[in-house]
């Protein structure tokens, strides 16, 4: 069951980091680490995360049954778990509206046989920093009030749910929730028009030259 046994810290640098120590270890498959503080929180493509004390729900769970798609399935199980509609823009950033309410951080060693799926999501943040004032949202600031530790439970279930489905579910569910269809996008190497994903979770863009399939990196919303 995902969730148990869970290691809560009032501070950490990073939950992804204590949970990696732990599978290292021989931790079990759902083993939780929760934070209300991280000092060093890591964002996709060597970002830092940040969030103030108790505002976010910081996590990392680690996984032993491993599946590719696991970055797409934990934004489809993030979605369901929240008491909002919610979109993903590609890979799996979560957003409501325009605005990105939470984020995932995948790290592991396949070749140990384990995973670490990180997430965190702002629940009650109600100020971001002036890089991200633009950009980022919380639960509370889109008007739901809920705390952290409902939103685990909520989340704990979905990813229960969702980590056991068949490929074709998630990759329904998740093109449902595009939030890149029909926009324009750029990326280091140029840009288009994003036309959803395909079954190996490449983005796929229209671009000039033709068709190109994406399968790592970051997109940017044209606005
Ligand atoms: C992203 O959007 O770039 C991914 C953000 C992931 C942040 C979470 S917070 C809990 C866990 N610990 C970390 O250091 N990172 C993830």
């Amino acid at each position: 069951m995902i969730g148990f046994p869970r290691v809560h810290h009032r501070l950490t640098d990073s939950t992804n980091e204590r949970a990696k120590e732990l599978a290292a270890a021989g931790a079990p498959h759902g083993t939780l680490v929760t934070a209300d503080e991280q000092t060093a929180g890591r964002g996709r493509q060597g970002r830092v995360w940040t969030a103030p004390p108790r505002s976010a729900l910081l996590m990392s769970v680690v996984l032993r049954q491993l599946d590719e798609r696991l970055p797409l399935t934990a934004a489809v199980a993030l979605c369901h778990a929240l008491p909002t509609e919610a979109a993903i823009k590609w890979p799996n950033d979560v957003w409501i509206g325009r605005r990105k309410v939470a984020g995932i951080l995948v790290e592991g060693r396949p070749q140990e046989g384990w995973a670490v799926l990180g997430i965190g999501a702002n629940v009650t943040t109600e100020r971001f920093p002036a890089e991200l004032a633009d950009s980022a949202t919380s639960l509370r600031l889109a008007g739901i009030e809920a705390g952290t530790e409902t939103v685990l439970a909520q989340l704990l279930r979905s990813l229960d749910e969702w980590l056991g489905a068949p490929a074709e579910r998630v990759l329904d569910a998740w093109r449902e929730r595009d939030a890149l269809k029909g926009e324009r996008v750029r990326w280091a190497g140029g840009e288009g028009v994003a036309d959803g994903i395909d079954d190996s979770g490449a983005l796929r863009v229209e671009t000039a030259a033709g068709l190109v399939h994406l399968d790592a990196g970051e997109v940017h919303l044209l606005r």
